[in-house]
């Protein structure tokens, strides 16, 4: 018998993660293809891996597919409340996965959980935010040297990076998967877009018609999050830092303007910008009574709660499933004494917090990118460098390819005078 090491929530909750599992799996078509693929070359045969993503039925069949491809691989999450305890059972149960995660673990545990997962001595490593990486240039420094490469799947992981990088501290290869066209343009965009609003509308069944709907951030998941939800009628305030991001809201026909100004009129605020204390106490200072505050950037920072709970003379915990109640005093009020303000899932990511994250369809393309980057960590006959590198085109080109077949998409190819046409400058006017 096999002696398997894991820390899960109850492993009796296996069944129904199962089912998620394989709900998933029919979404995603590429992912299955890549697996088959590497059930015949074993990319990471005699290979460990160390995988910190958010634990969902979407991650169990990346998993699945690395250990198809000879990988033995241990999972931990990359974040405390996005685990489906569900599925983190189905893995160890039905898959033989070894996983470190509980939803709703406190801090410690979850350091607890990452050491576990680098303790497994992984060559592959895998990140959504940096965690892992910024472990193996601290406490597991002695380990780094022995780093393949390192995937990276999230914005903010790869800001993390690429400052390391230019610190000139870097001691592993990373692959910038989020840079990849196949991963950024769809999962960022339409993952995070609706899965945003998901999470909003299970935690709160608030109506988003006719609401002003204040977006923090216009790149590719501000964007996402700003058509949909004006696709469902409500007016979209996006503010901005960028002049360029600023001006392509306003072209969009949103409207834009400071987070000052936008905090006085929002109904509902999500923050998507990567950054820190983006909504802070003179925004929640001229907030009307009842405004709704989530995130849904990739650390809990963006919202400056401690200030919030400063303001607040009373917490009001779980009036709903993940929203709490901050009873603010008024100032300069004749009629109100206070108001309330409404935090989502305590500032973490509320798509995965209060919902299942991006849909099955959309992280197909990302985890074949980060399977088949990882494929070639594995295969590189040289060690890369310690850099952070992009998605080697050709993968993006093979996934890009493999969905639209997916999809029964059938595009045009150029014919040999367009070939010619577009590499010759002779011909002109
Ligand atoms: N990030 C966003 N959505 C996700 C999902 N469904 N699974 C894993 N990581 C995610």
């Amino acid at each position: 018998m096999i002696f398997m090491k894991y820390d899960i929530k109850n492993i009796k909750m296996s069944a129904g993660g199962k089912k998620r599992i394989e709900w998933a799996e029919k979404d995603m078509p590429v992912l299955g293809k890549v697996r088959e693929e590497f059930l015949n070359k074993k990319p990471f045969a005699g290979k460990k891996m160390a995988a910190c993503l958010h634990i969902t039925a979407e991650t169990a069949n990346l998993a699945r597919t690395l250990k198809a491809g000879g990988a033995d691989i241990v999972l931990c999450a990359s974040n405390p409340l996005s685990t489906q305890d569900d599925v983190a059972a189905a893995l160890v149960n039905d898959y033989k996965i070894s996983v470190f995660a509980v939803k709703g673990e406190d801090r410690k545990t979850y350091y607890k959980h990452l050491r576990a997962a680098l303790a497994h001595k992984p060559v592959i490593t895998m990140d959504d935010g940096a965690d892992l990486i910024s472990l193996l240039h601290s406490e597991f420094k002695n380990w780094a040297p022995r780093i393949l490469g390192s995937m990276e799947e999230t914005t903010t992981g790869v800001i993390r990076l690429k400052s390391l990088e230019e610190s000139g501290k870097l001691k592993v290869p990373i692959i910038a998967v989020n840079d990849a066209r196949t991963k950024n343009l769809f999962d960022n965009r339409y993952g995070t877009g609706q899965s945003t609003i998901d999470g909003i509308i299970r935690a709160t069944d608030i109506l988003l018609a006719g609401k002003n709907v204040v977006l923090a951030g216009y790149g590719w998941c501000g964007r996402g999050m700003a058509t949909r939800a004006r696709g469902m009628g409500a007016k979209v305030i996006i503010t901005e830092v960028d002049e360029i991001k600023a001006l392509e809201a306003a072209m969009d026909g949103f409207a834009v303007m400071s987070m000052s100004q936008a905090a006085k009129i929002g109904d509902l605020f999500c923050t998507l910008t990567g950054d820190i204390r983006v909504i802070r106490k003179e925004h929640f200072e001229v907030m009307k009574d009842g405004a709704i505050v989530c995130n849904s950037g990739h650390f809990d920072v963006e919202i400056d709660i401690p200030a919030l709970a400063k303001m607040a003379k009373k917490i009001n915990k779980n009036v709903r499933n993940f929203v709490d109640e901050y009873v603010i005093k008024t100032r300069n009020t004749k009629t109100q004494k206070h108001k309330n303000i409404y935090l989502l899932a305590q500032g973490r990511l509320i798509n995965l917090a209060a919902a299942e994250g991006h849909p099955a369809s959309v992280m197909d393309m990302s985890f074949s990118t980060q399977a088949l980057a990882a494929a070639y960590v594995a295969e590189s006959k040289k060690k890369l460098e310690n850099r952070v590198y992009n998605v080697p085109a050709d993968i993006e080109n093979q996934v890009a390819k493999l969905k639209l077949k997916s999809m029964g998409i059938e595009i045009d190819k150029l014919t040999p005078e367009q070939e010619k046409y577009l590499k010759s400058w002779e011909i002109g006017t």
